[in-house]
């Protein structure tokens, strides 16, 4: 039987849908959807990944829903509730110490955009100025970006402290459409540029002969995190989810949602980028950062107001889209923090903003100071991104799809996934067979490949 619920709940459908399509939807879409696009060669990337977010990223969100709507608990007591004294609970607690390492590195970034949005308002793109140097320049500098960092945190633990319906929820209502609303704006402004073909081009004719299991493994982490699978965020979100939520439509409903933000920002973006000579698609992390406020320089040069707009529209774009993953993230450890260490809420939410901004700071610092310090060749914050979603995600992935497949009764399974037999699943047995044997199957062989290769 399902347990009795007592906790808050989100208060509707609606709501439902924009807050989990705001965990999705994220700067994975926005920034790093088109920088591993540009890096792995295009269109061919986008075959790959669409057909990653549907075998895998799907069952995997269905999965996660799931867990977390029958047991309404934070990850870590999710797992144990439904394997109590089992090894199955690290997978839980794994869950919200990657969300907790996620956030570190994701504050930072999005303290970029939020500097980044502040100077595109003072008109600094108009200026005729070397983006790169003035990229490194504040990101290696110790206290501007950590500043901007704090800011952004800030924004978020605010919105936490409020609780579910009155911060997450009607967020989440207010901010999702609003980005959406940007994101078309920018594509029709896109489609008018000069590069808009050439743009096109890149994006949708596939170039197989770049596709190497390295592709696939970085097609697969990048739906993973674009997703917010693997890591129990859903499982936060689905916990306040009412007994009448249809778990199987809404996970559709927000990958849908999650690939066109990310396709749409392809579209934006490269358009643009081809716009202007002597400027690649594969500029790596810069690429929003470094390649655009050079596009926007160029490109609106004769009239400024299109500059100021469309420069302060993508800022505002990455900036809201950042924040509303950002809450996916802090909930998901907070949740755990009110309800194992019996904290109450803004109690909970000071400690997790304040003790993973002490983490942000050592991966601030590794664009500057600490560039030096690496690990394996990578800086702390690559050394956080690559375990994040190259191997603690895809494995996360690989344990709930084990844990739901096999380990959970088929029939509990079945009864959460059709609200105990009031909507239909016609696809359970293709469900059951991707949880089973094919995403598994597919992870551990690209897991394999990696490593060999
Ligand atoms: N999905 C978000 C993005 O695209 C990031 C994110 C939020 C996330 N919550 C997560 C990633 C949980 C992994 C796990 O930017």
């Amino acid at each position: 039987m399902r347990e009795k619920n007592n906790r808050v709940n989100f208060t509707s459908k609606l709501g439902v849908v924009l807050a989990a399509a705001g965990s999705a939807v994220g700067l994975g879409n926005v920034w790093r959807f088109p920088t591993e696009v540009g890096n792995n060669g295009g269109a061919a990337f986008i075959l790959i990944y669409l057909l990653c977010v549907l075998a895998v990223g799907v069952p995997v969100m269905i999965s996660e829903f799931l867990i977390g709507r029958h047991t309404h608990a934070n990850t870590i007591t999710a797992f144990s509730k439904l394997a109590p004294g089992k090894w199955w609970r690290i997978e839980g607690v794994a869950g919200v110490f990657v969300a907790f390492l996620i956030l570190s590195y994701y504050t930072i970034i999005s303290g970029w955009t939020l500097y980044y949005l502040v100077q595109s308002l003072k008109g600094s793109f108009l200026e005729n100025k070397d983006y790169s140097a003035c990229f490194s320049s504040f990101v290696s500098d110790p206290y501007v970006p950590l500043l901007y960092a704090i800011f952004f945190m800030l924004m978020t633990h605010l919105v936490i402290a409020r609780g579910v319906q009155s911060g997450i929820e009607r967020f989440s209502k207010i901010m999702m459409p609003m980005l959406l609303l940007i994101i078309v704006i920018l594509v029709v402004c896109s489609f008018g540029m000069p590069g808009a073909g050439t743009g096109l081009r890149f994006l949708l004719k596939p170039d197989f002969s770049k596709v190497t299991a390295s592709v696939v493994l970085s097609a697969m982490g990048q739906a993973f995190f674009s997703l917010s699978l693997a890591m129990g965020c859903l499982c936060t979100y689905a916990s306040y989810f009412t007994s009448d939520t249809k778990l199987v439509k809404t996970a559709f409903s927000v990958c849908t949602i999650d690939t066109f933000v990310a396709i749409l920002s392809g579209f934006i973006i490269f358009p643009a980028v081809f716009s202007v000579p002597n400027v690649n698609p594969d500029e790596g992390p810069g690429l929003v950062f470094v390649t655009l406020p050079h596009v926007f320089n160029i490109a609106f040069h004769s009239v400024p107001i299109l500059g100021y707009l469309f420069s302060g529209l993508f800022y505002l774009l990455l900036l809201l889209a950042a924040l509303t993953s950002a809450m996916s993230l802090h909930e998901s450890v907070t949740a755990y923090v009110i309800e194992s260490w019996g904290v109450p809420r803004n109690r909970a939410a000071f400690l997790v903003s304040v003790s993973c901004m002490a983490l942000g700071v050592l991966c601030c610092l590794s664009f500057g100071v600490l560039s030096d310090f690496t690990v394996c060749g990578l800086t702390i914050f690559g050394l956080f991104d690559f375990c994040a979603s190259k191997i603690i995600m895809p494995v996360g992935g690989l344990i709930i799809c084990l844990f739901t497949g096999w380990y959970l009764d088929r029939k509990m399974v079945y009864n959460e996934l059709t609200n105990e037999g009031t909507v239909t699943f016609r696809l359970f047995r293709v469900y059951l067979f991707l949880v089973r044997y094919v995403v598994p199957f597919a992870i551990a062989l690209i897991f394999i490949n990696e490593l060999l290769g």
